[in-house]
């Protein structure tokens, strides 16, 4: 697929309004996305288990206009929202070659999470792929020919990717690839399920997230991901993540969870060298990060546990384990890590299946 395959062509303009409801989850990159070409095109591929509990629900309701600008209002748990506003005008944007209806109609977007507000969990990957599938929804009953499953959820992930790249492997569960590599079937334009082999072991993979540092990001993805032009270690890394994804494609069928560990840990603290390597350069980390992270290695090696960390480009830890460890690692968690999080705040979630249409 080119990105001009997913101009929509022709479609009925006498629907005067609607509404549609999608709930879509957030992801945790095992392999991670750090460093961006225009028009969002990853500069490495990456991939992601899909959670189950921290989701955006998003009702977008939509009523025929005169006017030929974008036209939308926002609000957020109930309230109208201004702040939101720029990054959805930005979206509408990149993504109106493609969905040429949205300047026919004002939009009222209605968006909530389940997971605090001020959590430091980004809620632009669930954010933007129900934005993105209410849009989907819109042109499935506008558009004169039939819109199969798999080329709905293909174009949800290619204009979720344009409102955050991430927010492209956010669609469908339980991994979703996203970007050109040797191993396994995959795009720069959009996420694809992972099809290849997965042991039992990764069954209902548990993801509990510490909330270490619930402030504002220090560093937003867009200035993060630019830190990548010019970095002395760039293409390397890049090179290291293609490795890694080969890597981990053949641990994940043969259930190899040290394997595992050990690809997925590397992988956080690389994302977190690259950002205090780059110029100008970061500690995304706090000290209690780096308490947790002691912890679980001391934890594993103790107890001859699996259980290990990833990061996002932030100090929250997620924690993740298989679910015949849950018991032990969550009392482990109560006991030793809640602590380190502040008001000892955090959220279990565990691998899922995607986003979920609530009302058409
Ligand atoms: O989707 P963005 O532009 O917010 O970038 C997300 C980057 C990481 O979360 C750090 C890694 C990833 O692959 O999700």
């Amino acid at each position: 697929m080119k990105a001009e395959d997913f101009i929509l062509k022709n479609y009925n303009s006498s629907v005067e309004s609607g509404s549609v409801k999608w709930e879509s989850p957030s992801n945790i990159a095992l392999i991670k996305y750090w460093g961006k070409k225009e028009n969002q095109i990853p500069e490495n591929p990456s991939i992601s288990f899909t959670l189950s509990n921290c989701k955006t629900i998003t009702k977008l309701t939509y009523t025929k206009k005169e006017t030929k600008d974008f036209s939308f209002d926002v609000y957020f748990e109930g309230e109208q929202n201004e702040a939101f506003k720029p990054k959805i005008q930005t979206f509408f944007e990149r993504i109106e070659a493609y969905v040429p209806f949205l300047r026919e109609y004002h939009f009222k977007i209605e968006t909530s999470n389940t997971f605090p507000h001020s959590s430091g969990i980004a809620s632009s990957a669930s954010g933007m792929s129900a934005l993105a599938l209410c849009l989907m929804s819109i042109e499935r009953s506008l558009s004169v020919v039939e819109v199969t499953d798999k080329a709905f959820y293909q174009k949800a992930s290619f204009l979720a990717r344009l409102g955050s790249g991430s927010a492209c492997r956010s669609i469908e569960g339980e991994l979703v690839v996203w970007g050109q590599n040797e191993s396994t079937e995959s795009s720069d334009l959009y996420g694809i399920k992972f099809e290849g082999e997965v042991h039992s072991n990764f069954n209902n993979y548990q993801d509990t997230i510490l909330l270490v540092d619930k402030g504002e990001k220090q560093v937003s993805s867009t200035v993060g991901h630019k830190l990548m032009f010019g970095h002395p270690f760039a293409q390397q890394r890049f090179a290291q993540a293609h490795d890694n994804l080969a890597k981990l494609k053949a641990v994940l069928a043969s259930g190899d969870l040290q394997g595992f560990v050990k690809i997925v840990e590397s992988e956080a603290l690389t994302l977190h060298a690259m950002m205090m390597t780059s110029m100008p350069y970061f500690i995304l980390m706090k000290p209690n990060t780096l308490e947790i992270i002691n912890k679980i290695w001391k934890y594993r090696e103790e107890n001859n546990s699996n259980v290990c960390f990833t990061l996002d480009a932030g100090a929250n830890v997620h924690v993740l384990y298989p679910e015949n460890e849950k018991e032990s690692v969550l009392k482990f968690i109560n006991n030793e890590l809640a602590d380190y999080c502040q008001n000892g705040h955090f959220i279990t979630d565990f691998v899922g299946n995607g986003a979920q249409l609530i009302e058409n």
